[in-house]
C-alpha cells in the first residue's frame, strides 16, 4: 500500500456514555463492543466548569468492569490537577483536561503521566488551536470541541472545522506523536466532515446511543472511513 501519510490509519470510534441508558449500562456497552468500539469516552462534569453533573470515579470502576476496551476521560471541571488520582485509580486509560480549566497545565499534564495514564488536552469551540501548542509534545491526545462543553445532542459546529485541519497540519508537520480527537454533534452526516479534516478519533453519543447501537457505530465508521480516504 502506498505511503500517504498518517491518515492512512484506522479511524477509531470513541462513543460517548452520556447518551447511553444508565439503567441498562453493561448491555449498551456490550453492544458498542461487539460492533468494535475503540474506547468508550466519558464525560465528567462538575456543575461548576460546565452547567451540568455527571459521572465520578465510581461510574469508571464500574464500566472498568465491564470491558477491556479503553477508557477516555474527559474531565469538565474547574480543578483536574485535584481528580487526577481518582480516576487513574478507577481505571481510566487517558485523561483529557481543558486548556481552559484553573490549573498549571504542565504540571497536571505530567501529574496524569506520572499516575501511568495517558494525557490529554482539549480546546474548547472558541479556544485558538495555539493555546494547545505549548503543550503538544508533552501530551498523547487533542481534543477539539465541535460544541460548547455540557451537554449532549447539541448542533455540531462547522465553523471549528478550520482548527481541526490546522490542527492536523501542524500535527503532521511537526511529526507529533499526538492523536486527534473531536467531540460534540458527530452524527452520520458529520462524521465524513471530520475526518476529512483529518481527526483520527471522533467522540459520538447521540448519534450512537441509546438506540440500534451497532448500526450506528458501523455506518459511522464506514461513512468516516471513505470521508478520510477521500483526503489522498
Ligand atoms: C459534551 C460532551 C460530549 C457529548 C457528546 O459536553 O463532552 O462528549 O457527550 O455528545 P453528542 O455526540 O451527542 O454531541
Ligand atoms: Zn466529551
Amino acid at each position: 500500500m502506498a505511503f500517504c501519510g498518517p491518515m492512512t490509519g484506522r479511524i477509531k470510534i470513541a462513543p460517548s456514555l452520556l447518551s447511553a441508558r444508565f439503567d441498562r449500562l453493561g448491555e449498551q456497552i456490550h453492544e458498542a463492543v461487539q460492533a468494535g468500539a475503540d474506547m468508550f469516552h466519558i464525560d465528567v462534569m462538575d456543575g461548576h466548569f460546565v452547567p451540568n453533573l455527571t459521572m465520578g470515579p465510581a461510574i469508571v470502576n464500574a464500566v472498568r468492569r465491564v470491558t477491556e476496551v479503553p477508557l477516555d476521560a474527559h474531565l469538565m471541571v474547574t480543578r483536574p490537577q485535584d481528580f487526577v488520582k481518582a480516576f487513574a485509580d478507577a481505571g481510566v486509560n487517558d485523561l483529557t483536561v481543558h486548556v481552559e480549566s484553573d490549573h498549571d497545565v504542565r504540571a497536571t499534564v505530567k501529574a496524569i503521566r506520572d499516575a501511568g495514564v495517558s494525557p490529554g488536552l482539549v480546546l474548547n469551540p472558541d479556544t485558538a488551536f495555539g493555546k494547545a501548542v505549548p503543550f503538544l509534545a508533552d501530551v498523547d491526545l487533542l481534543l477539539v470541541m465541535t460544541v460548547h462543553p455540557g451537554f449532549a445532542g447539541q448542533p455540531f459546529r462547522r465553523d471549528v472545522l478550520s482548527k481541526i485541519e490546522e490542527a492536523r497540519a501542524h500535527i503532521d508537520r511537526e511529526g507529533l506523536e499526538v492523536e486527534l480527537e473531536v467531540d460534540g454533534g458527530i452524527k452520520l452526516d458529520t462524521a465524513p466532515l471530520v475526518a476529512e479534516a483529518g481527526a483520527d478519533i471522533l467522540v459520538s453519543g447521540s448519534g450512537i446511543f441509546p438506540d440500534r447501537v451497532a448500526e450506528n457505530l458501523r455506518a459511522m465508521r464506514e461513512a468516516a472511513e471513505k470521508a478520510a480516504h477521500g483526503r489522498h
